[in-house]
């Protein structure tokens, strides 16, 4: 969908509320804003739905896969919705990263 996300091994955490949030990752040294998802994701359909939390780091490009990611939680930008289709969805995502570029 243009908006590639790190899948989070979570399992033995606690988790917020499911939402959307905007967030701050550690990887390695650098840090990155997140715009982050926990939840169903019901746009996506699914015989057997999981809970998810997928993190999209804003401006970086690599693989996260295996690593530790250091997340800090930030402010609640909405509920998880089910959109029509996946293009508005899309363009629901893209106004939620401009929250999390908004939200210092
Ligand atoms: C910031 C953000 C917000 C999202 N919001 C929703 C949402 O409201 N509803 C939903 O069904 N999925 C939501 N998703 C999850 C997307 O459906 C998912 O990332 C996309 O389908 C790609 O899935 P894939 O990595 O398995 O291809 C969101 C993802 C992100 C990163």
């Amino acid at each position: 969908m243009g908006f590639p996300t790190a899948n989070l091994e979570v399992s033995s955490l606690i988790l917020p509320p499911n939402g959307v949030y905007s967030a701050v990752a550690k990887v390695k040294e650098e840090i990155y804003r997140v715009a982050l998802n926990v939840g169903w994701r019901p746009t996506v359909a699914s015989a057997s739905p999981q809970l998810r939390v997928e993190a999209h780091l804003l401006g970086f490009s690599g693989q996260l896969y295996g690593r530790e990611l250091e997340l800090e939680l930030g402010t609640r930008i909405r509920d998880e919705m089910r959109f029509a289709s996946p293009a508005e969805l899309r363009v629901q995502i893209e106004r939620d990263v401009a929250a999390v570029r908004a939200a210092e």
